[in-house]
């Protein structure tokens, strides 16, 4: 099949050339010019594992090009895809402008039948106004599907080629055969629905996995308060199938392209139509919450931060990834800089991103973990790199001031700590090394 995608973010660039691995010829079409130039070269503009010699692989073998010329592209195609962004605006919402011109602009350069699938994650009813809009430039005949992507970064290329489910949503029979053609290697989970259906799972499923974040933080919480362990609370819990294991990791909240702003956009989407939806609302806020809870250790510990020198490990929202949006450590980093202490940060793959959003300002970044660690009054860990769980506790308390230890994702065990004389505040595990070894009694019989 002959296929062009619009847009070479993580999800156009992944899928694009994920279906040229499957033997499909795909164009990958972007406005910016730097960044087609780049991939002409054989640069991959993510940090993706596995992507760059599938790039190449694909490249070699005539089946994967970039340009700029989105109508050649589209005329050459019978299969569109849409994968532009679809960024918050300040109110939530999503900002669908990029959308509106990829639509206008397909339209344009309709010449026979082709099916418009949109990947990008858009408002219930978005892919009814991409049919309007693309209608309004040509007598054509083409059918459109609501084709939602549940790629997670960092594992970008093996979600794609092995998906838990593929979720096709299409009023037409026509656009329904070729699409499950498409992705009938990839999975058996075809699941063919309406286009609004298709839509709404994709909020659903993103707003439903931040929901069991935040709740597994919120019980983290209560877990530091009666003595008990949240990882042995999530482990028992994640045997019953109805609950399941995965997405039940306390830490410091959930960041990332996705989560955010999708379930600001739900809410949004809800408002809209006069629904309060304030479980979602809820989840939100114990998420931004969450990461205060840092800054709260920190305090606990040094008291005033005015002067103090804070290590941070870890950028990333999450490891594997070189993407800082809406990153913990953004807000984590302010509020220190507010309280008037210093930082020095390493991430393996993150600090020149997260240079560009926050600048250097109070910030040094150093190039190994050591040196953020070098005579640091604490260290906090933002980002469960391998590379962190990877260093001896023994070692680590040698390059610090004090031994004082955040860990916001539970990276080290009990047994790595014996020993040492690191105070050790992990999320919603009490009892390791952090001197609340004995809880309050919590009632009197
Ligand atoms: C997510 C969805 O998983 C994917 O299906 C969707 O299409 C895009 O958004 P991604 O943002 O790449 O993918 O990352 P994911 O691995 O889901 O993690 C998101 C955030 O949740 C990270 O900040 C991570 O640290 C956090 N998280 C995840 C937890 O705090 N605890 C968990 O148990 C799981």
């Amino acid at each position: 099949m002959r296929i062009t995608v619009i847009g070479t973010g993580y999800v156009g660039l992944v899928s694009g050339v994920c279906f040229a691995e499957l033997g499909n010829r795909v164009i990958c079409v972007d406005k910016m010019e730097a960044k087609i130039d780049q991939l002409n070269r054989g640069e991959v503009p993510i940090y993706e594992p596995g992507l760059q010699p599938l790039i190449s692989a694909n490249r070699e073998a005539g089946r994967l090009s970039f340009t700029t010329d989105l109508r050649a592209s589209v005329e050459a195609s019978e299969l569109v895809i849409i994968a532009v962004g679809t960024p918050s605006l300040p109110n939530g919402q999503a900002n669908l402008s990029y959308i509106e011109q990829a639509a206008a602009e397909i339209g344009q350069a309709m010449n026979g039948y082709k099916i418009i699938v949109t990947k990008s994650t858009v408002p219930v009813g978005t892919n009814e106004r991409i049919r309007d809009m693309i209608r309004q430039h040509t007598e054509e005949v083409f059918d459109i599907a609501s084709v939602p992507e549940f790629l997670r970064e960092g594992t970008a290329v093996s979600d794609t080629l092995n998906p838990d489910r593929v979720v096709i949503g299409t009023d037409s029979a026509r656009a329904a055969e070729c699409l499950v053609e498409l992705h009938s290697r990839l999975t058996d989970h075809l699941i063919v629905t309406d286009i609004r259906s298709a839509e709404m799972i994709k909020y659903a499923s993103n707003a439903f996995l931040a929901t069991k974040i935040s709740f597994i933080n919120e019980i983290a919480n209560i877990c530091e308060k009666v003595g008990a362990d949240v990882t042995k609370v999530a482990y028992g819990m994640g045997f019953d199938k109805r609950i399941g294991s995965s997405f039940l990791k306390a830490g410091i909240g959930y960041g990332g392209s996705c989560f955010p702003k999708d379930t600001q956009a739900l809410i949004q989407i809800a408002g809209q139509m006069d629904y309060d939806f304030k479980l979602l609302k809820s989840v939100v806020d114990v998420n931004r919450e969450q990461r205060y809870n840092v800054i709260r250790k920190l305090e606990g510990l040094l008291g005033n931060l005015a002067g103090t020198t804070i290590g941070i490990w870890g950028l990333a929202f999450k490891p594997e990834t070189d993407d800082v949006r809406d990153a913990p450590a953004f807000e984590i980093i302010a509020e220190l800089h507010k309280r008037g202490a210093q930082v020095q940060a390493y991430d393996p793959v993150a600090a020149d991103n997260f240079r560009k959003e926050y600048g250097s300002d109070g910030i040094v970044y150093c190039s190994t973990a050591r040196e953020a660690a070098w005579q640091a009054d604490a260290l906090c860990i933002l980002t469960e790199w391998k590379e962190f769980q990877e260093l001896e506790p023994l070692e680590v308390e040698g390059w610090l001031k004090s031994p004082y230890l955040i860990d916001g994702r539970n990276i080290y065990e009990e047994e790595q700590l014996s020993g040492t004389n690191i105070v050790y505040y992990s999320v919603g595990r009490p009892g390791m090394n952090s001197g609340l070894k004995e809880p309050a009694p919590l009632l009197s019989l």
